[in-house]
């Protein structure tokens, strides 16, 4: 089924009509997104709709989190392509804001997750996450989202937010949805489009790094013999500049040591001009079960 969908483009229509869909007694759900949309954000409403009785996507190319020598510039956009998406996922609202009216010429405030994004993009990326978690708070003020939706390809991303979602109390669900992949293995992601068929050959080498680790550490093999297998995937291609290859701790985002407890592993890299991050979850093999059980 697929239809119009509304399209809002100031905070204020945007707040009303979440005001009225609370009073009628929906559940709302919110699909934050910066458009060009692929599978992955398409696997994100769908969740939203079994969550939720009306599904809201904001579609922002959001400055603040840029920095100056990123590609906001280059961020690929293509509205009518979204909405088409869009309709077919039934969204009932697209919250599409001009930047002024997100952030006015007086704008000063900001939400700052501290701890979480120190590490891995973070450390790369100053303000990165500080735009982020800015203009997700926003986003919780002017849809007024029952739970809203967000990609583990993103995790630091995500555990910021849910981070700040406990530390300021938003009365926010915030529900986590696996990483879409391509059948070859690559993450799907809207830089994706940016990458020429060659230099999409070679950003395979992030998930093949990530999965050579995974199978390792679920065969048994230490922490230290996971990292070296996805470094050594990683080392032999070519045309891939290596950013971070992280071990964390999964939870705290802390650096790991063993695979007592889960652990990310995490990859940026650039493939010609573009940026991309990956990242897979490592446990350790489940031990036997006890015999005494
Ligand atoms: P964007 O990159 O458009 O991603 C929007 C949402 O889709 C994020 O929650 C992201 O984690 C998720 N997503 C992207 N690729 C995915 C994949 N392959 N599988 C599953 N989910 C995927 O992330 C942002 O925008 C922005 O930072 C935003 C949160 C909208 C704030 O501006």
């Amino acid at each position: 089924m697929s239809g119009a969908v509304e399209i809002l483009r100031q905070p204020r229509p945007m707040q009303r009509w979440a005001e009225a869909a609370r009073l009628r007694g929906e559940r709302i759900a919110l699909v934050p997104t910066m458009g060009y949309l692929h599978e992955g954000h398409l696997a994100l409403m769908r969740e939203g709709w079994r969550r939720a009785s009306t599904l809201v996507v904001s579609l922002f190319v959001n400055p603040t989190q840029f920095g100056p020598n990123e590609d906001f510039g280059r961020y690929p956009r293509d509205f009518d392509r979204d909405l088409r998406l869009m309709e077919e996922a039934d969204v009932s609202v697209v919250f599409a804001p001009e930047v002024e009216s997100v952030y006015g010429s007086g704008f000063q405030s900001w939400v700052e997750v501290t701890k979480l994004t120190r590490g891995l993009c973070g450390a790369r990326r100053p303000g990165h996450f500080r735009g982020v978690t800015t203009v997700v708070a926003k986003l919780f003020n002017i849809v007024k989202p029952h739970c809203a939706l967000f990609g583990e390809k993103d995790y630091q991303q995500l555990r910021a937010i849910e981070q700040m979602v406990e530390d300021l109390n938003f009365d926010v669900e915030i529900v986590p949805v696996p990483t879409v992949r391509e059948a070859d293995g690559l993450a799907l992601s809207s830089r994706n489009a940016c990458l020429s068929p060659a230099e999409r050959e070679q950003a395979l080498a992030l998930s093949r790094a990530l999965f050579a680790a995974r199978r390792l550490a679920g065969k048994g093999a230490t922490l230290e013999a996971a990292i070296n297998e996805a470094q050594a995937v990683l080392g032999a291609a070519s045309g891939v500049r290596v950013e971070y290859l992280e071990a964390v701790d999964a939870r705290t985002l802390e650096p790991a040591r063993n695979l007592g407890a889960p652990v990310l592993l995490a990859v940026a890299a650039g493939v010609g001009k573009t940026r991309l991050i990956d990242n897979v979850v490592l446990a350790a093999r489940p031990s036997a079960p006890s015999a005494r059980a």
